[in-house]
């Protein structure tokens, strides 16, 4: 496995990740078809002016072009407050093969590694049970449940916390 930018080649992987309904059932649905190549645009900017890291999830260094999902980490204001969150996504095809574990893994890693992120935090509704596994089996610590507010809908989340250059495991 490896993590490579988001390209503009990735707008079929987005499109299959976040207008899909089962892939955007704990993320309040599927996103509307036509917003996808602004998206992609977008990533690709921030991802080469270094603010947001949008990786791809590659399995298979041989085959650069399949990706597996995507793990981001960007920073934002929440009430205020400048935070970093990390998200992530993996194709019905390759979960459950520790893919989105190890894709996670990976970028906290590199976040170590690199002071200006500080306490990275992750937000995944409380019935998504691997995704609140791979928090819990990486260190992040529970701070408790949260209402967030993703693409105008409010969900009902875990609002998970970890420093990676001490708590990652
Ligand atoms: C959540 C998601 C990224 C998990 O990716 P994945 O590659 O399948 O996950 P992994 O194989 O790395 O497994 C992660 C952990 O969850 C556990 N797990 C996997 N599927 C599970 C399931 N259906 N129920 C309970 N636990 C599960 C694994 O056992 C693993 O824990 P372990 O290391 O203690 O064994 C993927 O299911 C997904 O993209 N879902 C749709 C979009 C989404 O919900 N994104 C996350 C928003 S926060």
């Amino acid at each position: 496995m490896l993590l490579r930018n988001v390209e503009h080649v990735d707008v079929d992987a987005y499109v299959r990740m976040r207008c899909d309904p089962v892939m955007m059932a704990e993320l309040g649905g599927p996103l509307p078809r036509e917003g996808m190549e602004a998206k992609v645009h977008r990533d690709v900017q921030r991802a080469a002016a270094g603010t947001d890291w949008t990786k791809m999830i590659v399995p298979d260094e041989a085959e650069p072009d399949v990706v597996a999902g995507t793990v981001t980490l960007w920073p934002h204001d929440a009430d205020g407050e400048r935070i970093s969150e990390i998200g992530w996504m993996v194709l019905p095809e390759f979960q459950g093969r520790g893919l989105g574990k190890q894709g996670v893994r990976t970028l906290l890693e590199l976040a170590r590694d690199d002071s200006r992120w500080g306490l990275i935090h992750a937000f995944p509704a409380t019935t998504n049970a691997p995704s609140n596994g791979i928090c819990r089996t990486l260190g992040f610590r529970l701070l408790g449940e949260q209402d967030v507010t993703f693409a105008g809908r409010v969900l009902r989340t875990n609002h998970w916390a970890i420093d990676p250059r001490v708590d990652l495991i």
